[in-house]
């Protein structure tokens, strides 16, 4: 099984995403979606929000930091101010991983059941520079439950340094492989000059928990939606 890449323009990458998105939208409104954070989907997001009616989809949010509530890196408070706050109507129910639960691991378990109810129609996906998916870092198994993960050193660091938190996180919380891979419909969204590297070696690399996203190359219905800058 070999994975499907589609580039595209760089300038014309968030409307060909977004127009794909719109076509899934309009055959599945009701559509249970795990959604990601962070540069790679903000110009996908300007793009749909206005455009798409998701009032009856059901969102899943792929990750969240363990740090304070309204820290600036905090993906609920990014998905808000880059998605949500842009919808006419808000979708029927969001779903994220609470950071302030008395027990994290429990508070995992619960939302990989919320997931397991119905399974999930399309997750999206950012890559990250070390080939996580979500917060699943390498040395992730493919068969890894949603759960509290040791954050990787590059990814504290793009915490800090990229999306503006107070305090390198240690700790993260993110749906597992299994039921990433499990999802009907998988779109991996990779931009930029600085991703290339790292999508040649997904695309290239040995399938296996030290490059996290190699896995989607087995998935039956994933695809590479990249632009020309990151395609290289
Ligand atoms: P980015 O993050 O979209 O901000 O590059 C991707 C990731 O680290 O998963």
């Amino acid at each position: 099984m070999s994975i499907r890449l589609e580039i595209f323009d760089d300038g014309r990458w968030a409307d060909q995403v977004a127009g794909r998105w719109t076509s899934f939208m309009e055959e599945c409104p009701a559509a249970r979606l795990c959604l990601p954070t962070g540069d790679t989907p903000r110009p996908m997001y300007s793009r749909a929000a206005p455009s798409i009616d998701f009032g009856q989809a059901e969102i899943f949010l792929l990750d969240e930091f363990v740090l304070p509530a309204g820290d600036p890196a905090r993906c609920d408070g990014v998905l808000r101010r880059d998605f949500l706050a842009k919808l006419e109507t808000p979708p029927a129910i969001v779903h994220a991983l609470d950071a302030h639960a008395s027990d994290l691991d429990d508070e995992c378990r619960r939302f990989e059941g919320l997931i397991d109810d119905a399974g999930l129609d399309l997750t999206i996906l950012g890559l990250g520079g070390n080939g996580h998916l979500g917060l699943n870092e390498p040395g992730s198994a493919a068969e890894s439950p949603t759960r509290v993960v040791r954050l990787a050193p590059a990814t504290r660091v793009a915490a800090k340094d990229r999306y503006g938190s107070t305090t390198e996180p240690e700790l993260g919380m993110t749906i597992g492989l299994r039921p990433i891979l499990d999802s009907r419909e998988v779109w991996l969204l990779v931009t930029g000059p600085n991703k290339t590297e790292i999508l040649d070696r997904m695309l290239t690399d040995p399938i296996g928990p030290d490059l996290p996203a190699s896995f989607l190359r087995e998935h039956p219905s994933a695809v590479v939606l990249a632009d020309r800058s990151a395609a290289g």
